[in-house]
């Protein structure tokens, strides 16, 4: 079910998960998608775009990779580790990827953010991470506004603060 759609009419279903960090119980439609039924839970950082897998606003990470959560039935996130941009960082405590996107002015309309820092979050670990790298995994997320080059500049930015953090300064 995403948003637009009705209920199927199929009992409830209860899932046990991990939502950024904490066990969570979600009740929901066999068919629900995972981006609606965390949107349900207040988690609206996770945005629908295309709902067809194809604008990357929906991405959560499940397991620490990044999926689009339009797709994936909540059912199937039962027993899963899903962070969502809400568990990547808070409003007083930035993750270096946040910081970056704001030192960077990499957000416009702001639409496709969540689910690029989303999908993002995962390169900022690498040991090495080119621009190339940064472009081509985020060949899946769409920004209507076409500030992709801020956006990769954030990614490498915030790469280069964690591996210098990871060094001692070293980087
Ligand atoms: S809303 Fe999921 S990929 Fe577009
Ligand atoms: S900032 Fe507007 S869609 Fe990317």
């Amino acid at each position: 079910m995403s948003h637009h759609q009705e209920p199927s009419g199929a009992p409830e279903v209860g899932i046990e998960l991990d939502l950024n960090g904490s066990p969570r119980t979600m009740i929901v439609d066999p068919v629900q998608s995972l981006a609606s039924a965390v949107r349900a839970e207040g988690l609206t950082g996770t945005k629908l775009g295309c709902e067809t897998g194809d604008c990357g606003a929906c991405a959560v990470l499940v397991d620490g990779v990044p999926m689009a959560s339009c797709l994936l039935p909540a059912v199937r996130a039962g027993g899963r580790r899903v962070t969502t941009v809400e568990g990547l960082g808070t409003a007083t405590e930035l993750s270096p990827l946040q910081a970056a996107f704001m030192r960077h002015n990499a957000s416009q309309c702001g639409y496709c953010i969540p689910g690029i820092l989303v999908a993002a979050s995962p390169l900022v670990d690498r040991d090495e991470l080119t621009r190339d790298d940064v472009v081509s995994e985020l060949t899946g997320n769409l920004c209507r506004c076409t500030g992709y080059e801020s956006i990769v500049d954030a990614v490498l930015d915030a790469h280069q603060q964690v591996r210098s953090g990871r060094t001692g300064g070293a980087a």
